[in-house]
């Protein structure tokens, strides 16, 4: 293989700058070239891709975002834009695709490799962990630091004024950044799409705790949890209560940005070179990760398909911690 290129796609994640310049440098030590495809999917279609060196991946490596840019594609859905996105790759002679984002990514490149048989090797970019295939993935670290200093500054507030806060993370249809950041705040609860928590239980909880004189109260919600978003919860936690004092705080995008952990950025790199790696070794349709500190590889069919299970046993000790 003579000649690669990389991009990043859908939400971006702290670290994906890591992953770009540990693949440019990994290509430049190897001797292949590599070019740099701006705004995923929609800069494949318009032929966006400009030749990287050494230099063009300097001081980036603390950086948050995507100096790539990052797009959520619609026109690389249909058949005719993955064409053109094939032309322009093949005009400029790539003969293999690092992909760096989450399943939307990965989905498109395994209709793509399907389609046209160029061999893509993906790095796990996506703050919300749901990959299976890799114990995290990049950005999520750094995301539930974030979340977990919001949650912090959050305490301080909720018990200066005997307050019941709901915190509301991201994580799409995953409850990880919940989970992690609720453990790590200490929050009363946290409600997350793997495991149902009534709005019964959550009063029950929530009174528990008021019986024996706690003050102030956190609910983490995952913004993908079946009861609804932190400011349906609260509504319906509010009118079957006594404490009137409800506040809702949700983090939103904040979680997306920031410099990234240094987990973050040792992971980064590790996945930024092993796709390049793998991509010269022959993989292909595939994903790189990390499981017990060993590179694996597995195919986007499994990767985007198979749940990755949230740990039980954390969801349990939140209830035992929060007595
Ligand atoms: O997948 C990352 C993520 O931040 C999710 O947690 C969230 O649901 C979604 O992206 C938000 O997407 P957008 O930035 O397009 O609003």
């Amino acid at each position: 293989m003579n000649k690669v290129a990389i991009f990043t796609s859908g939400g971006d994640a702290p670290g994906m700058n890591a992953c770009i310049r540990a693949a440019v440098r990994g290509a430049i030590y190897h001797g292949i070239e590599i070019c740099g495809i701006y705004r995923g999917y929609d800069g494949m279609i318009e032929g966006d891709i400009e030749p990287m060196n050494s230099y063009s991946v300097s001081n980036i490596i603390q950086k948050g975002g995507t100096i790539l840019k990052s797009a959520r594609s619609k026109e690389f859905m249909t058949k005719e834009g993955r064409q053109k996105a094939y032309d322009q790759l093949k005009k400029k002679g790539i003969e293999g695709l690092i992909a760096v984002g989450g399943d939307g990514t990965f989905t498109g490149a395994k209709v793509f490799f399907e389609e046209f048989g160029l061999p893509t090797v993906g790095a796990p970019g996506t703050i919300d962990n749901d990959l299976f295939g890799t114990d995290y993935t990049i950005g999520f670290d750094t995301a539930v630091n974030t979340a977990l200093d919001a949650i912090d500054k959050i305490r301080d507030t909720a018990n200066s004024h005997n307050r019941l806060f709901f915190v509301e993370v991201m994580g799409r249809d995953s409850g990880y950044i919940a989970i992690r950041s609720g453990i790590g705040g200490g929050a009363e609860l946290v409600m997350v799409p793997e495991t149902a928590t009534s709005i019964t239980e959550v009063i029950t909880t929530l009174q528990e705790g008021w019986n024996r004189q706690k003050t102030s109260s956190i609910v983490v919600v995952a913004e993908g949890d079946e009861e609804g978003n932190a400011m349906e919860i609260a509504e319906k936690v509010k009118s079957q209560i006594h404490m009137k004092d409800v506040k809702v705080s949700i983090l939103g995008h904040i979680q997306r940005g920031g410099s990234p952990s240094a987990q973050d950025r040792i992971l980064a790199s590790r996945l930024g070179l092993g796709a390049l790696e793998g991509l010269m070794s022959g993989q292909k349709n595939v994903m790189a990760g990390i499981i017990n500190d060993k590179l694996v590889y597995t195919s986007f069919e499994e990767s985007i398909g198979k749940t990755k299970a949230l740990n039980q046993d954390l969801i349990r000790m939140v209830k035992i911690l929060s007595v």
